[in-house]
């Protein structure tokens, strides 16, 4: 069999957001943020932690980039803090906020790789929060100063943009369940009502950027991918699967459509207009084609995805995992077929470029004895979704890039430091960095353009060599 590789233009990435890894939170006239609101507040993070220093990017940041040479990334999706640029939202920018990020993006491009900035990761300014935030229809015009002025200050070094990282959650588990910052519990109209801005900020996002930057701008946006598996071959289950992946079919925002329907095709979908009602936002004439507005690609965020088959009733129906199923360190089932479903039914629907704008998982990881951090687990948890990625691009799907979440270990929201998701650990003590087995592996997957993952000898090759090296530190016999 020849030797397979991915497009030579294969973009091979990595992911963080500027909330989870800078730090700095208090450095150089940053504003505050609704998440260091919500750290603030007693019991909404485990362990009372909080992000103050967190991965100390801010500081560390051209040591880290020097890692992600050596690792080989090409690209590297990273978010710009809108408190850091405006610390009241609206106004007066901050310079020194705006000079970390032309550093940033100055690294970048002498090392390599090319920046993919998001323009929002969750990070809403207290301030504007303190102005009605997301349910305040003014959001999408604070949205698209914000993004004019980032789009005319970088866009003269940077191509590639994303206006939203997934607007589900930051929407949903913000204004709905309450479980992220600003952490309210409002209706289910008044989270839609939210959500109706966040995709007019989009919209307006776009438009800003586009007509700002110095050169031609590529923009999308993130959303959660949320894919469906068929339970198998046969044509029914794949139907029931497909239709599962865009159906509205619960009263939440747990869903691809609602989102993305509006951005790329224009309109909100049936099935969520008549389940939500009176719940439904009230669009205004021109809304949509605000939304609308023409994108370059569709990122998507894919962790894992449900199993789906035709029922007995003829309805789509969700295959429970069984007993033992493999789950992360989040407890997240691993399921790399999502790489190869959630691309594929995505983009039958939008017939958009994408990008694997998030994927990955948590692991329990601490250093050995021999000071290395052993993580087969994310190894082989790569290994498998790129096989699936490269089998959507095999059935040709246009997959741009694979951006894995993340580069270094970082503050995961309401779990705080908990669950470390990096290629790179992180001992916060001390902001120490150590290069994980994952990310020697990863680098040899790049420097192969894939072949490495896709032939599995690298992964076989790799845990061998590291299986006599620890047992050398540890000097005990390795296992043969
Ligand atoms: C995604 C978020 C990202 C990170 C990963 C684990 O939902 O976009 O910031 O927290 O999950």
């Amino acid at each position: 069999m020849s030797a397979q590789t991915f497009p030579d233009r294969f973009v091979w990435g990595a992911a963080t957001a500027a909330y989870q890894v800078e730090g700095g939170a208090r450095a150089d006239g940053r504003g505050r943020s609704i998440w260091d609101m919500l750290c603030e507040k007693a019991g909404a993070i485990h362990g009372g932690h909080h992000a103050e220093v967190s991965s100390d990017h801010y500081h560390r940041w051209a040591e880290d980039v020097a890692l992600f040479r050596q690792l080989g990334l090409n690209g590297y999706r990273f978010s710009l803090s809108w408190p850091r640029i405006l610390p009241s939202g609206t106004g007066q920018p901050n310079p020194a906020g705006l000079a970390f990020y032309d550093r940033l993006v100055d690294g970048l491009l002498e090392a390599g790789i090319t920046p993919y900035v998001t323009l929002f990761h969750w990070d809403l300014p207290l301030d504007l929060y303190h102005r009605g935030g997301w349910l305040n229809r003014d959001v999408a015009s604070w949205f698209a100063d914000y993004a004019e002025l980032v789009a005319r200050r970088l866009g003269d070094r940077v191509e590639h943009w994303m206006t939203l990282n997934e607007p589900q959650v930051f929407v949903g588990h913000g204004h709905y369940d309450g479980r992220h910052a600003p952490g309210l519990k409002y209706s289910l109209g008044e989270m839609l009502r939210c959500a109706h801005h966040a995709l007019l900020a989009h919209g307006r996002g776009v438009q800003a950027v586009r007509a700002a930057s110095p050169r031609p701008a590529r923009i999308g946006f993130a959303p959660m991918g949320f894919p469906k598996l068929p339970a198998s071959d046969s044509a029914e289950d794949r139907a029931a699967a497909r239709e599962q992946m865009y159906a509205v079919t619960e009263p939440n925002h747990w869903n691809l459509t609602w989102w993305a329907d509006p951005v790329l095709l224009g309109h909100y979908p049936e099935d969520g207009l008549a389940l939500f009602g009176k719940d439904a936002p009230k669009v205004m004439a021109g809304d949509l084609e605000v939304i609308s507005a023409p994108t370059d690609f569709l990122g998507l965020n894919i962790y894992q995805g449900s199993v789906i088959r035709r029922g007995a009733t003829g309805r789509p129906e969700v295959v429970p995992h069984p007993p033992g199923f493999p789950v992360t360190g989040f407890n997240w089932p691993v399921t790399p077929e999502a790489l190869y479903w959630g691309p594929k039914f995505a983009f039958e629907r939008y017939q958009k470029p994408i990008f694997i704008t998030e994927n990955g998982l948590s692991c329990r990881d601490w250093p050995s004895l021999d000071e290395r951090v052993h993580d087969p687990q994310r190894i082989d948890f790569i290994t498998r979704h790129l096989r699936e990625l490269f089998r959507a691009l095999q059935d040709g799907v246009p997959i741009e890039g694979y951006f894995h979440w993340s580069a270094l270990d970082n503050f995961e929201w309401a779990d705080g430091y908990k669950e470390r998701f990096g290629l790179i650990y992180v001992d916060y003590a001390t902001g120490r960095r150590t290069p994980k087995d994952s990310y020697h592996w990863y680098a040899q997957v790049i420097a192969s353009r894939g072949r490495a993952a896709l032939e599995g000898t690298a992964v076989d090759a790799h845990a061998h060599r590291f299986d006599a090296e620890h047992a050398a530190a540890l000097r005990v016999t390795a296992p043969r």
